[in-house]
């Protein structure tokens, strides 16, 4: 089956089944049993930061849940409406407008177009394409990323950004972190990443993953996603999946393994997967909130100040980039590099 189309390409093909590289291995797929129908993650209110209440749920949430949903964030319903739908018209473009931002075509390194995770080195393939944007304020590149989408990956940019810096002085204000300052912004929020996610219609969702479990390696992802549904964390009881059930208007939060080892494991980077539907192409918008490039991930000096034991080694940021996609998504296995 050709793949330089993506999965976008394999589904406008009407296949009445997935393709072999795209079936997961029985022990390896979502286990319907496993998924609690009886729990759901944090919905959090966030219309006055400066509640302390709202600060307590939000850094009670990291450390409970480690995902969570937060309502009247101020980003206006219209910028995500009209983020998700621009998502969808890059994903209808013709083949050959698309193909234009692939890694080898792109006009920028700073938007580029790839299917699965890294699918030179993933055994079975996962059923989503992406168009990544590495934002870099100021930056004249933004110019050259798809007129169909641009505008509103910028506006949707330009929205967020307060939010993710709100919920970083909270969650450091947690850790007891004084300010959220400029050096504690580049280490730990100074790059920031937005993916247009695309799961194409699947033939076969309860064979594939759109994306395998994972937990994210970002210092804090926000994602906009839609009505369709297919995100599952793991709880914390033992194999159990939640799913995140879709609120109109909502952003779903979660702490990545950047923060996780920042605290010291005061805060849990959870595990996650998506799986495809049937019947409806999905799309979701996460904002992963990272360190600069040249940045060193570590337990920080304000988290160990009374003694306490790193339970991390320090890393730097490209060492344990470049771990996460030597290889498929493989659950939360990533952070072991950094113990
Ligand atoms: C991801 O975790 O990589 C994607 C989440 C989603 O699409 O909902
Ligand atoms: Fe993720």
């Amino acid at each position: 089956v050709k793949q330089g189309n993506g999965v976008k390409g394999l589904s406008e093909m009407d296949l009445k089944t997935v393709p072999r590289q795209y079936i997961q291995h029985p022990e390896e797929r979502l286990d319907k049993n496993q998924v609690a129908h009886d729990e759901s993650i944090p919905v959090i209110d966030v219309s006055n930061w400066d509640d302390p209440d709202v600060a307590a749920s939000i850094c009670e949430a990291a450390s409970k849940w480690g995902f969570f949903q937060i309502v009247n964030h101020g980003i206006p319903l219209e910028v995500l409406d009209n983020v998700k739908e621009a998502a969808h018209k890059f994903f209808e473009l013709p083949t050959e407008d698309r193909r234009k931002y692939l890694k080898e075509n792109s006009p920028t390194p700073t938007v580029q177009l790839s299917t699965s995770h890294s699918p030179s080195v993933e055994k079975v393939l996962e059923w989503k394409d992406v168009l990544m944007h590495f934002y870099v304020p100021g930056d004249e590149s933004t110019n050259l990323w798809p007129p169909v989408s641009k505008d509103q990956v910028l506006e949707h940019i330009k929205w967020a950004k307060p939010v993710i810096r709100k919920l970083m002085e909270v969650l450091l204000k947690g850790l007891n972190v004084k300010e959220f300052d400029e050096e504690k912004e580049s280490l730990l929020t100074g790059a920031c990443t937005l993916s247009l996610n695309h799961y194409s219609i699947c033939p076969n969702p309860e064979l594939s993953y759109g994306v395998g479990p994972h937990s994210d390696i970002s210092s804090i992802t926000i994602l906009l996603q839609d009505d369709v549904g297919g995100l599952y964390v793991r709880a914390t009881r033992a194999g159990q999946w939640i799913h995140v059930t879709p609120i109109q208007g909502a952003l779903v939060v979660n702490i990545g393994d950047t923060l996780q080892i920042a605290s010291n494991d005061r805060y849990k980077s959870i595990e996650h997967c998506v799986i495809p539907n049937a019947a409806e192409n999905r799309v979701s918008v996460p904002i992963f909130a990272s360190p600069k490039v040249g940045g060193v991930v570590g337990p920080l000096p304000e988290v160990l100040k009374n003694g306490e034991k790193p339970i991390y080694k320090d890393v730097p940021w490209s060492a344990y980039m470049k771990h996460f996609y030597s290889k498929g998504h493989d659950g939360k296995k990533t952070i072991e590099f950094a113990k």
